[in-house]
């Protein structure tokens, strides 16, 4: 199918380049783009304006991004069908961020969940774009008049927000903005720690054995998924007082296709140990050729910066109509 004959249907993702991504940004979102990709209009973008809400490191900061992109071409997203570009390339995302802050309550973002739990944990460094971060997302929603947005399920409070702030806008300005609808998977929506399974695992987990990451390679995943938290019963079955097992049996089903219950009958009478290493080499199965595929890309400069190049321009096309709109709505001198 070619871009033409897509339907017009719009949807948005992203991810931060702020850490080594893991299986969880793999099935909870960037998986699910690369078939929903040939259905719809599709922005992927990434979120490197998100990402320095927390320190990152220059030079890590612009390689990250690259290895990101790298990333989701391998991962099936192909630049054809879609427009893959970096936020901070497609200035629309700022100024409309701008405005909506002025349709955002300070109290409401005091109270998001993700805004809590960052403060808590870099404690000196609160600073007003964490706060903020919710309106960047629903800038970048907005921008594209998004139906859709395929997401894992921690970014559920972000994409209510994203609804009530544009539904505001639309009453007081009248129609403008397309209110878009979450677009999130059962399997997968939420790979938990192997650690600690009952909180989400995340890029930014000081533990590196409670994540695994997409750069791992196979001893490393077959280690970290032997060292994973279960519980004494060694049976293999989905329960909510065995959140470990049912974390990994999640993995298993996410990564080999199947269901829970089908994965439960498969190990069937088979203990801890013959499971986990089964987890460890389906996952491993999977993200070889992957690995391969973005090594062999980032290889490729010139190649990778034609793609988000041209990303680019068709963001910021799409991006302006939007923003011209919103500039004429509320005011905004623009000359004649
Ligand atoms: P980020 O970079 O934290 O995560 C990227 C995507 O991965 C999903 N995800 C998970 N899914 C399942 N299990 C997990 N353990 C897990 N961890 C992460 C996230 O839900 C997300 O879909 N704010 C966004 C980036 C963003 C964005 C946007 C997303 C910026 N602008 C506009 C959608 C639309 C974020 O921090 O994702």
């Amino acid at each position: 199918m070619n871009m033409e004959e897509k339907q017009e249907k719009v949807l948005y993702s992203a991810v931060q380049p702020s850490g080594n991504l893991t299986i969880g940004n793999y099935v909870g979102a960037i998986r699910n783009w690369v078939k929903l990709q040939h259905e719809f209009t599709c922005f992927y973008a990434i979120a490197d304006m998100h990402a320095i809400t927390v320190r990152q490191e220059p030079a890590e900061l612009r390689r990250r991004t690259l290895e990101l992109a790298a990333l989701y071409i391998a991962c099936g997203i192909d630049p054809e069908q879609c427009t893959l570009y970096v936020q901070s390339n497609v200035p629309a995302h700022a100024e409309l961020a701008w405005v909506l802050n002025t349709l955002t309550y300070v109290g409401e973002m005091e109270r998001m969940t993700q805004f809590k739990d960052k403060s808590a944990k870099h404690p000196e460094n609160v600073n007003m774009g964490l706060m903020d971060y919710p309106v960047l997302m629903a800038a970048d929603i907005l921008l594209y008049q998004t139906d859709l947005v395929p997401v894992g399920i921690d970014q559920r409070q972000h994409l209510e927000i994203t609804r009530d702030i544009a539904i505001r806008f639309n009453n007081r300005y009248g129609e403008t903005f397309r209110i878009p609808e979450g677009y999130i998977v059962k399997e997968g929506a939420k790979i938990n720690s192997l650690q600690d399974p009952l909180h989400k695992m995340s890029k930014s987990d000081e533990n590196p054995n409670a994540s695994v990451y997409l750069a791992d390679d196979r001893d490393t995943i077959l280690r970290k998924f032997r060292r994973a938290v279960t519980d004494s019963d060694n049976r293999v079955i989905a329960a909510e007082d065995k959140p470990g097992v049912t974390n990994l049996l999640n993995i298993y089903a996410s990564f080999k296709g199947c269901t829970i219950a089908e994965a439960e009958k498969e190990f069937d009478g088979k203990g801890y140990g013959d499971f986990k290493l089964a987890v460890g080499e389906t996952v491993a199965d999977v993200l070889a050729p992957i690995q391969a595929e973005q090594k062999r890309l980032l290889a490729d400069k010139a190649y990778l910066a034609g793609v988000l190049g041209r990303g680019a321009e068709n963001a910021f096309r799409a991006a302006r109509r939007t923003l011209s709109k919103v500039y004429r709505k509320i005011g905004f001198y623009r000359g004649e």
